[in-house]
């Protein structure tokens, strides 16, 4: 893994996009696995805004999300289906066909969960998987405990999630408890892997999930087992981090990053 350390959020976001810029000229047909979040939504408005006023072409492109919450209609203000159109979809020129969420209201969420993951195979795996992190330590909802080489499934959210995300939602009885999640194993097969983190309240847990041991308690921590994954926080996120310097350093001299500088 590589851990990038950028001076505020703005800067974390426009690094992370433009790696997933890149994804995209480099190969127009890219295969995108995205995430939500408020996280994420800075980064999806860097996006459009590179659509919008450089041509950022995603005509070809489609996109495979990692969750959605077990129950709520795509057209529901609360979905994930929602947040994506919302944010990033109804303002670039993605082809809504070639997008894909799971369907939180399926009637046999197995079934849905097979579909998915076969889906995603036909059209040749993820080429770069867009990654946040849960105060919980997870990664889509991997929750705690999350088997390191699970599939998709349906996973019952942690206590800490519901308090993460239960804002989004009119009472905290209407948040879903349950979703549907690309396993921790699927994700590990997307061929690249960007995760951006910013935040202080993201700093205790980035840690363990980069500096820690690899474990199931932390299902972010999975991601040290992967070839090709870039990290990328703030300054903020990173103060709990022990190699800072080490990774200031890589930044500053790897090749890799010449163009990022
Ligand atoms: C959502 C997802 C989650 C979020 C994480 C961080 O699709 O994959 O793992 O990335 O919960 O969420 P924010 O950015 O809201 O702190």
């Amino acid at each position: 893994m590589e851990v990038i350390i950028r001076p505020d959020p703005t800067a974390a976001t426009q690094l992370a996009a433009a790696l997933i810029a890149d994804q995209v000229r480099t190969k127009p047909s890219s295969v995108l696995g995205l995430a939500t979040g408020a996280t994420m939504e800075r980064l999806y408005a860097e996006l459009v805004r590179q659509h919008k006023e450089e041509g950022l072409d995603f005509s070809l492109v489609r996109t495979f999300n990692l969750d959605e919450y077990v129950g709520l209609s795509p057209e529901d203000p609360h979905s994930y289906r929602h947040y994506m159109n919302a944010q990033l979809f109804n303002h670039i020129n993605i082809d809504i066909r070639n997008t894909h969420l799971p369907h939180g209201q399926a009637e046999d969420l197995k079934l849905e969960c097979r579909r998915y993951e076969a889906l995603m195979q036909a059209c040749g795996g993820v080429d770069l998987q867009l990654l946040g992190i849960g105060r919980s330590g997870h990664i889509g909802f991997n929750e705690p405990l999350s088997a390191l080489q699970s599939r998709t499934r349906d996973k019952a959210l942690t206590p800490t999630t519901i308090e993460q995300n239960e804002g989004y939602f009119p009472t905290p009885a209407d948040m879903p408890r349950c979703g549907i999640t690309m396993g921790v194993g699927t994700i590990l097969e997307a061929r690249d892997i960007v995760m951006l983190v910013t935040g202080s309240s993201k700093a205790a847990v980035i840690a363990k999930a980069v500096e820690g041991p690899i474990t199931s308690m932390i299902s972010a921590s999975a991601l040290q087992m992967h070839p090709h994954c870039r990290t990328i926080v703030d300054e903020a996120a990173a103060t709990d981090l022990t190699q800072q310097e080490y990774y200031h350093w890589i930044f500053e001299n790897e090749d890799e990053w010449r163009a990022y500088r």
